[in-house]
């Protein structure tokens, strides 16, 4: 089993991930929630998690994180994920808060209680950044950090960068850098993995956790179906059914190195093949993690009702 904390910016994606992780809890061991500024800001982002746990009627302890890069100033993505960071559920202002203490205390306290704790990483990297900062020994409590970010033909943000990774680049340097074993899901594997738009019907008139995936859906989709795609993207799930089943995945281990600066390069991320402690997910099998995605919902449909 897997002991893990989930760093994220809810988010449609990165709640699609959790709830992959709450139908799995013979496989993980979720410690925390750490939230951070990212695809919108810290307040929103924490808020969104919260009106979650809340509808779902569960308490995971949920930490807030940096409200901010290291260098550059946050900047919300309103396009990707509404002004809310999660458009599309309609879901009252939660009365559950997040914990007094920081993510990066948090962190600390786990990591100087636990070791062989793996980290999956869904927004940009400043919270284990800063925590590398204060307290670079505990590195060696972190089994491996698997991550949603990078790109290796072209990005969603910039020229060549993806969103994470570029959202805070010196953070990303830092972590990429600290010699924790890395895992990078980049867009490529999540277009690889992706959802067919039509698939995403299964989700209506079914139980209550459908019905959330159905509205997160209702403006996520919106992107993709504009553009006439026939399929796209669930990012933030790729990390989750990577853990679940690596088999299915194809990679590549190497080094990767961070672009900090160039208007088209800024977050780029350059992979150079051989020797190193990062492996690079490029292909797996998108039938096989629909199905994981689509039993997980049906699994919690049959247990938040
Ligand atoms: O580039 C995709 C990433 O940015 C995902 O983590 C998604 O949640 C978005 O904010
Ligand atoms: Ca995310």
């Amino acid at each position: 089993m897997y002991k893990i904390i989930v760093d994220c910016d809810p988010g449609h994606d990165d709640i699609m991930a959790l709830l992959t992780i709450l139908a799995h809890d013979e496989a993980f061991k979720l410690l925390g929630i750490c939230t951070v500024a990212g695809n919108n800001t810290l307040e929103k982002v924490t808020r969104n998690m919260l009106q979650v746990e809340e509808y779902l009627g569960i308490d995971i302890p949920v930490y807030m994180g940096m409200d901010k890069p290291l260098v550059k100033e946050a900047v919300p993505q309103p396009a990707g994920h509404g002004e809310s960071g999660m458009d599309g559920p309609v879901l009252p202002q939660p009365e559950m808060k997040a914990q007094a203490q920081t993510a990066v205390k948090f962190y600390k306290e786990v990591l100087n209680q636990e070791d062989k704790v793996t980290i999956i990483a869904l927004a940009p990297l400043t919270n284990l950044a800063v925590l590398l900062n204060e307290a670079p020994e505990l590195k060696d409590k972190i089994a491996q950090i698997v991550l949603m970010g990078g790109a290796i033909n072209g990005g969603n943000i910039n020229k060549y960068a993806e969103f994470n990774i570029w959202h805070d680049p010196e953070a990303a340097k830092i972590v990429f850098d600290s010699g924790i074993r890395m895992i990078m899901a980049p867009l490529e594997v999540c277009y690889a993995g992706g959802i067919m738009i039509k698939e995403a019907e299964r989700f209506k008139d079914r139980g209550k956790v459908s019905k959330l995936v159905d509205d997160l859906f209702s403006f996520y989709l919106r992107y993709a179906i504009e553009r006439g795609w026939d399929k796209t993207a669930i990012f933030d799930l790729m990390p989750v059914v990577y853990l679940l089943k690596p088999e299915i995945f194809k990679g590549q281990e190497g080094k990767v190195d961070i672009i900090l600066d160039g208007e088209d390069t800024q977050g780029q991320t350059i992979f150079e093949q051989g020797d190193g402690q990062h492996l690079v997910l490029l292909d797996t099998d998108r039938e096989e993690c629909m199905r994981i995605f689509f039993e997980a919902i049906d699994k919690l449909d049959e247990r938040y009702v």
